[in-house]
């Protein structure tokens, strides 16, 4: 008996994580149908994905590109463009879409992952600042909605395959970093660097603001926050190792002293489809990794000194309450302005690091909580910008 195809939106479509979902569609045309694309601009790459996927609806990030789009496509193929947040989150609630892929980056993706887990969808989460900002109150709506979250961040994906039918708690959560562009870089080459160096990232192939965030290391702190909420773990339970091969994609410590570990290729193309087609498993048409030929997985502790977003990134965690979501927002604001040029390398933490400082730590009930201490931390970070010329940290 053949099934359906499931309907399918893709929330962030025009991007690094939205291509490879579009590719496990094109790979699996018989287990899905788009349904629903949203992203930020109305440019070329979404006119050709409405072309080529005829979704029911559309939604971009603001009014004023929605309009631009429906100019273009208002009278074509009888697709609904909706525009602005509520757009978004129309199509994460759209009424065929049974599963989500949330890939919009950044703090703008809070919203519709929490309206598609309220709506009870299936969630496929790469959006981990929802997570961070608002790990909570994305558990609560997915309880009370019935919706389910599933990983596509590698190292998550790999802790909660190493995790599944197990009963027993584990003792940590052990997430692999690669290390970065600037891994084995001296602190002097790290304060000269600019958006070329920081965005040669030496493994994954992915969007301008988590690879800046992966040569700070701080996608490595988001991802403890996302580690945190995803798993249900204590914060000192989450730990930090770089792994440069990035073969291990993370690992699962137990009481015993054992360690389950999962690896693969360093290619997103495995945990974007798992989390499509979870709990199946089915081919990538990847090279899979070889273990006939000599391999070397090398294990080591982060600098805390080359490093300091990690610190600042585990002082939120610990604190709690709406410290993450200022974190993030800080963060969001710091790379937007190194990726302009207008602050250094080492600039970014601090930035991070005077917001974070200055924020009291509030209790968030609501989504609105969370978005009022976002818009603070947006504030306060770019009123700190003119002072970051220097890079000093
Ligand atoms: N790339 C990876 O390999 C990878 C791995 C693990 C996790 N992630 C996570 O996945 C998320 C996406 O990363 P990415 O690398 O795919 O980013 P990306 O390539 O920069 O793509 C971002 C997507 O979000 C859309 N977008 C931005 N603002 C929006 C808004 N306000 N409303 C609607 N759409 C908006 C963009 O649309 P436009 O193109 O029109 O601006 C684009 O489609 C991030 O949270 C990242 O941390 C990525």
């Amino acid at each position: 008996m053949t099934s359906e195809p499931r309907g399918l939106a893709v929330l962030g479509a025009t991007g690094s994580v939205g291509s490879t979902t579009l590719d496990v569609v094109d790979r699996y045309p018989e287990r899905f149908r788009v349904v629903g694309l949203a992203a930020g601009r109305a440019g070329e790459r979404l006119a050709s994905l409405v072309e080529r996927y005829r979704p029911e609806v559309v939604g971009l990030g603001s009014r004023r590109e929605a309009d631009r789009f429906s100019k273009r496509f208002g009278a074509r193929h009888g697709v609904r463009i909706v525009g602005g947040p509520e757009g978004v989150e129309a199509v994460a609630c759209w009424p065929g879409a049974e599963t989500v892929m949330s890939a919009i980056v950044g703090a703008a993706g809070l919203r519709p992952t929490v309206a598609a887990l309220a709506a009870g969808r299936v969630v496929g989460l790469a959006n981990k600042e929802s997570l961070v900002a608002a790990g909570p109150l994305v558990a609560k709506a997915a309880a009370s909605g019935g919706g389910r979250l599933i990983p596509v961040d590698s190292e998550h994906a790999a802790i909660h395959q190493c995790l599944a039918g197990r009963e027993e708690p584990p003792r940590r959560l052990w997430l692999t970093a690669s290390g970065g562009p600037f891994r084995t870089a001296t602190r002097e080459e790290m304060r000269e660097a600019t958006v070329e160096t920081t965005l040669r990232h030496p493994t994954w192939r992915m969007g301008p603001k988590i690879t800046v965030d992966s040569a700070t290391l701080m996608n490595k702190g988001l991802e403890m926050i996302e580690a945190r909420w995803l798993f249900d773990q204590a914060p000192d339970a989450i730990r930090v190792v770089v792994h440069p091969q990035s073969i291990v994609h993370s690992l699962v410590e137990f009481d015993d002293g054992s360690f389950l570990a999962q690896l693969g290729a360093p290619h997103m193309a495995v945990p974007v489809q798992y989390a499509l087609t979870w709990p199946d498993r089915i081919g990538t048409g990847l090279e899979p990794l070889s273990l006939e030929e000599a391999l070397s997985l090398d294990f080591h502790p982060p600098d805390p000194e080359r490093f300091p977003c990690l610190r600042l990134a585990r002082t939120a965690l610990e604190a709690g309450g709406d410290a993450a979501a200022v974190l993030n927002a800080a963060n969001e604001v710091a790379v937007g302005a190194f990726l302009a040029g207008e602050i250094g390398f080492f600039d970014i933490p601090a930035l991070v690091g005077e917001t974070l400082g200055a924020h009291e730590v509030g209790e968030p009930g609501t989504l609105d909580d969370i978005v009022r201490a976002d818009r603070w931390a947006r504030t306060r970070a770019a009123s700190l910008l003119p002072r970051m010329e220097v890079a000093a940290c």
